[in-house]
């Protein structure tokens, strides 16, 4: 039987997004796309999804009842044969230039040269493809530091696809610890470090950051509010007097209490984009 593939497409923005694309994953779905008011995901079979169907009506069912109105609207679902598939997914992922210094592009096309430094990453399970504000925020704040003087170590904690690591051994980071507790994340950031010929520049470990010892100039965590909260204190630890601290995966009201929670830091900088803030802080000596 030909291998087909089943495409759903969800109406829905802001957080919500998240929210969805876990319950999918967990359904099975192999790639997911998020827009800016819609997302997509791809689940791979020959099924027509006649038993997915009713369990995610089901599950938005209950999630329009929690979230205001609007925020998820219609669905659609519609089966793609494996000869279009390729072209199908492959045709969301455009080169993305963000900040002054990065372009970020999935690996089969190849941007023009414009002096930026390119970053490969192929869009697979793990987070972190370029096309979300907090990746793009980090990005830019990690170019902003490196402009100002090159911190020579950094600690990248919830490293996703790596691609904030990889964006920091472009510019010159030497020695970079990327850490994530997700063993699919490690696989797809390794293949990312090969995609982009960085080998030593960057270390992966599942270590916990709580089992680190060491400090480092710069430190950068892109991950929910919660987990932030939790490791406030050892990753407060890891970060040299007057060093960095990036701190993004944070909505607007979150602000005030990771603000809080991270005592002794001054707010160098904050980047509201969308729902999304992301801050700069500085360790005070
Ligand atoms: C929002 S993604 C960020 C990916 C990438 N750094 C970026 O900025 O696009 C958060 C990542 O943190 C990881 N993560 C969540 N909790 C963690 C923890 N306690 N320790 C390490 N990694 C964690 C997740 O597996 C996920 O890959």
């Amino acid at each position: 039987m030909a291998v087909r593939w089943l495409e759903l497409s969800v109406q829905a923005q802001g957080p919500v997004q998240d929210t969805i694309s876990s319950f999918l994953v967990e359904q099975g779905s192999t790639g997911i796309v998020c827009g800016d008011r819609s997302l997509r995901a791809f689940f791979p079979g020959t099924a027509d999804g006649t038993a997915l169907r009713p369990l995610v009506r089901r599950y938005l069912r209950g999630l329009r009842d929690i979230f205001p109105d609007g925020l998820v609207g219609r669905t659609r679902w519609r089966v793609i044969a494996e000869k279009n598939w390729h072209d199908a997914w492959r045709g969301y992922f455009k080169p993305q230039r963000i900040g002054r210094s990065f372009i970020v592009a999935p690996p089969w096309i190849r941007p023009k040269e414009d002096g930026r430094h390119l970053i490969f990453i192929e869009p697979a399970m793990a987070f972190g493809t370029g096309t979300h504000e907090t990746t793009r925020c980090c990005l830019e704040l990690i170019d902003q530091i490196c402009a100002e003087k090159s911190p020579g170590k950094a600690l990248d904690v919830g490293t996703g696809s790596g691609i904030l690591a990889i964006g920091m051994a472009r510019l010159g980071v030497r020695e970079v610890l990327a850490l994530d507790n997700d063993p699919v994340a490690l696989n797809a950031a390794r293949a990312n470090l090969q995609l982009n010929g960085i080998d030593g520049a960057v270390t992966l470990s599942d270590a916990s950051v709580g089992r680190l010892r060491r400090r480092f100039p710069l430190v950068v965590a892109n991950i929910i509010l919660e987990t932030l909260l939790e490791m406030a204190g050892p990753l407060t630890r890891r970060v040299d007097a007057r060093g960095s601290l990036i701190l993004s995966g944070l909505l607007h009201d979150h602000v005030p209490a990771v603000r809080r929670r991270f005592h002794g830091f001054r707010l160098v900088r904050r980047k509201d984009r969308k729902e999304w803030s992301t801050l700069l802080l500085r360790k005070e000596p």
